[in-house]
């Protein structure tokens, strides 16, 4: 792989920048949008509740934000689509709204939990009702006060951090949320950047309720969780040199470089810069044999998105990679220890799958069918795999690649993929 490749903006940054600007007083103007279906989906819920959008073209989009209060009720149930992301940051917001609301969402989506959410917002006051098992629909009853919690999150997760700090927004005092490890800090980050304070010390955010957030001009960077794909085809194939502009290089989600340097992976980060809130960086990466480690535990929160594409890295690697304590990557758009695991196996390498994680021995990748289960990371993470494979990998269900990376086949066959799509994943 060889040249320069941009990917697409960050989803999670995305997401949060069309939901504060929705929120905001006043005009913001979002530069760099993924223009991936995902966040199609939060922008078309904003438009719903009466929000003027205007994009997203070329990664630009202008919204004309009506304040906390603003948002009117939608006539229909909005439709998360494929993104746990936009349904349990929605579920925050929409809880502390007058009106009442549906949460719906695709197959993917009805298997992921929502409990995770519901719990501590009905702590807060809110009314949620789920589906059996705490599943969407998730049907959210306007009209209730929240009030602050102090909520210490069972899992590391980001999405339910930012739910409840976006329901804080609205709730009466102070809203706390302690993380057992630290999980991605955008939406902390943005809320700042809106002019809205909130207090971080160790691993707990704070947030009083009752504030306004001010429109701003955002720039958003370029999505390491897609970047990484390159990261790991230009690691594993012999003689690239690949540059990879204005990724955001945020601490919360820089696991991908650090556990690739670890198996001895040659990423330089050259340009180092901030971006508004963010910072951001353009990544050198060049073809250099990795060996395989045991994945450190506190990188795997930091890394939870880049994991499938680090396995294709340790399937080429020589040695043993043993990943542990990832038992959340059962609950993304696939059964992510699952569908790699079979995948793996599929074109030819030793993997042994456990409750949390897999040991995967390096070896020769061969040809053969892989099935993404309709996930998006794992259709790219095996699309690498086809730079080293002895015969061409097949990969099914790719028209999920869309919702966080349109335009991935292209970008990977101008960098030196040979690829061919029948699928959205063009
Ligand atoms: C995200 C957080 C992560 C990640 C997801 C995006 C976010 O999920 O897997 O793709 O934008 O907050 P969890 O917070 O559930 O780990």
């Amino acid at each position: 792989m060889r040249g320069t490749a941009r990917v697409p903006g960050d989803k999670s940054i995305s997401h949060r920048a069309v939901m504060l600007g929705a929120l905001a007083d006043g005009k913001t103007i979002v530069s760099g949008l993924l223009e991936g279906e995902d966040v199609l989906c939060t922008v078309a819920a904003f438009r719903q509740m009466g929000v003027a959008i205007r994009g997203p073209s070329a990664g630009r989009v202008e919204i004309d934000g009506v304040g906390l209060h603003g948002l009117t009720a939608p006539a229909q149930p909005l439709d998360m689509g494929n993104s746990g992301t936009a349904m349990r940051l929605m579920a925050g917001i929409l809880a502390a709204q007058r009106f009442d609301s549906e949460l719906i969402g695709d197959a993917s989506l009805t298997r992921r939990p929502m409990k995770r959410v519901i719990e501590p917002l009905t702590a807060m006051g809110a009314n949620l009702a789920s589906a059996d098992g705490g599943r969407q629909p998730l049907r959210i009853s306007g009209g209730k006060n929240l009030h602050g919690i102090d909520y210490r999150l069972p899992v590391p997760s980001a999405q339910v951090k930012s739910s409840i700090l976006l329901a804080g927004l609205y709730a009466a005092g102070e809203t706390a949320v302690t993380e057992p490890a630290p999980t991605r800090d955008h939406t902390e980050c943005m809320l700042r950047a809106f002019g809205y304070e909130v207090a971080v010390a160790g691993a707990t955010a704070r947030l009083r309720g009752g504030g306004r957030l001010r429109a701003t001009t955002l720039d958003v960077p370029a999505d390491i969780s897609s970047a990484a794909f390159f990261l790991v085809g230009a690691s594993i194939a012999p003689e690239s040199d690949l540059l990879l502009p204005d990724v955001g290089i945020n601490p919360t989600r820089i696991g991908v470089v650090n556990i690739l340097r670890l198996m001895g992976a040659d990423i330089e980060i050259v340009n180092a810069r901030t971006v508004g809130a963010e910072p951001v960086g353009d990544l050198r990466v060049r073809y250099r044999r990795l060996r395989g480690i045991p994945i450190p535990p506190d990188q795997v929160p930091l890394a939870i998105d880049e994991l499938p594409a680090i396995l294709i890295a340790a399937a080429c690697a020589e040695g043993e990679t043993v990943l542990a304590g990832a038992e959340e990557l059962r609950v993304k758009e696939s059964d992510r220890i699952a569908a790699m695991a079979a995948g793996l196996r599929a074109v030819g390498i030793e993997v042994r799958e456990t409750p949390d994680g897999m040991i995967v021995r390096g070896g020769g990748i061969r040809g053969g069918v892989v099935d993404s289960q309709g996930d998006h990371r794992i259709a790219m993470a095996f699309a690498m795999a086809g730079l080293v494979a002895s015969k061409p990998i097949a990969i099914h269900d790719c028209k999920n690649v869309g919702t966080s990376f349109p335009g991935f086949a292209k970008l990977a066959r101008a960098a030196g993929l040979r690829i061919e799509s029948t699928e959205a994943a063009s």
